[in-house]
């Protein structure tokens, strides 16, 4: 069994020890839970990779706490000019590409010349990168293709982890924002928005294939090819409005939770609900929403979509690549 360690110094440092020496930790951060190893160290990287059974094709981001981190991670120095856009989302939720160093190896990056980097805001997160001093690599803690764990119960087993650092819930529950800086372009919708990012990136735009339903000929990152999020459960996507969309909820048969707006929650009886306030509230708790319907074992389940603007957009592309039906009450 792996401990579950509480986030004090001791235990933050002693996750610290395992990285630096090649051991996989899982550790929280703002968006997801992270399984972290030494970004330096391929075997370790590896291992990653084998506990996920995530295809070698799809690269994982690089965590960094420190400016003199991210120069060893892209193998040259910061310019004035990216600290400054850096420093208005660092740390936060938004992972950026740059060209790697030599430094970090192929299994990282699946062999691409581009690294994905993020800074995260997480205290534990950035007390743990900062104690291991090594850039540390880490996809979301779930086996591929699963959702994201957005508390540390969320973890399910999985070979090779040395330990689990708990941090408690996390605040965005979806995965950060992938930017090509370059190209300004968006290649994972997440918590920071294109409205945020347009006074510093004015041509800034979401990759075609986040705003067209068919699918894309060529795919925006490598994660995008695969499968994701999906729980056991086969979950429907519902949009509407108000009574109408109440009702609808209220003629599925009683063994159907529903995951709906606390307005129309209001007017929907007889079964498990589970209601948001907002579309934000929905994104921190939709993994957590899917977690417990999987170990509750529940076969079906419908969410009530949200509108896709600012966080409604992120929180959509997530709940849209898990469902397997979508629907429309009007
Ligand atoms: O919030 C997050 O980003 C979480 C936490 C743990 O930081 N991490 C996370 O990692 O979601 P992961 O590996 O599950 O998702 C990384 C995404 C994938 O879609 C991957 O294909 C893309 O970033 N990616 C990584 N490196 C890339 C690269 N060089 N070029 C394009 N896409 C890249
Ligand atoms: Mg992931």
């Amino acid at each position: 069994m792996v401990s579950v360690l509480s986030p004090s110094k001791k235990n933050i440092s002693l996750c610290a020890d395992l990285i630096r020496s090649g051991k996989l930790v899982v550790f929280p951060t703002e968006t997801v839970y992270g399984l972290g190893a030494n970004a330096f160290l391929p075997d370790s990287v590896e291992k990653i990779f084998v506990a996920k059974r995530r295809p070698k094709k799809n690269p994982t981001i690089v965590h960094v706490s420190s400016w003199k981190m991210l120069s060893l991670v892209i193998g040259r120095s910061v310019s004035k000019k990216e600290k400054r856009f850096l420093s208005r989302f660092w740390p936060g939720p938004l992972t950026v590409l740059f060209l790697r160093s030599p430094r970090i190896p192929d299994i990282v990056t699946a062999g691409l010349p581009t690294v994905a980097v993020r800074w995260p805001s997480n205290r534990i997160a950035r007390q743990l990168i900062s104690m291991a001093n090594v850039p540390v690599a880490a996809p979301s803690a779930n086996p591929s293709s699963k959702p994201s764990p957005t508390l540390s119960r969320h973890v399910k087993k999985m070979k090779g982890v040395s330990a689990i650092l708990d941090g408690g819930p996390s605040v965005f529950g979806i995965e950060s924002t992938v930017l090509d800086l370059e190209n300004q372009v968006v290649l994972r919708p997440g918590p920071v928005g294109i409205s945020e990012l347009k006074p510093w990136l004015p041509d800034v735009r979401f990759h075609a294939s986040l705003v067209s339903d068919a699918r894309p000929k060529k795919v925006a990152s490598p994660g995008m090819r695969y499968k994701h999020y999906s729980p056991a459960c086969k979950i429907t996507v519902v949009t509407g409005f108000g009574k109408k969309l109440a009702s609808f909820f209220n003629g599925l048969p009683r063994s159907v939770p529903v995951i709906c707006s606390s307005n129309v929650a209001k007017n929907v009886s007889g079964r498990v609900v589970f209601s948001f306030s907002s579309a934000s509230d929905l994104g921190k708790r939709l993994f957590a929403f899917f977690h417990a319907l999987d170990d509750a074992k529940i076969k079906r389940a419908v969410v009530q979509g949200v509108p896709e603007r600012g966080i409604g957009f992120s929180v959509m592309n997530r709940l849209k690549k898990a469902a397997s039906k979508r629907l429309t009450v009007s």
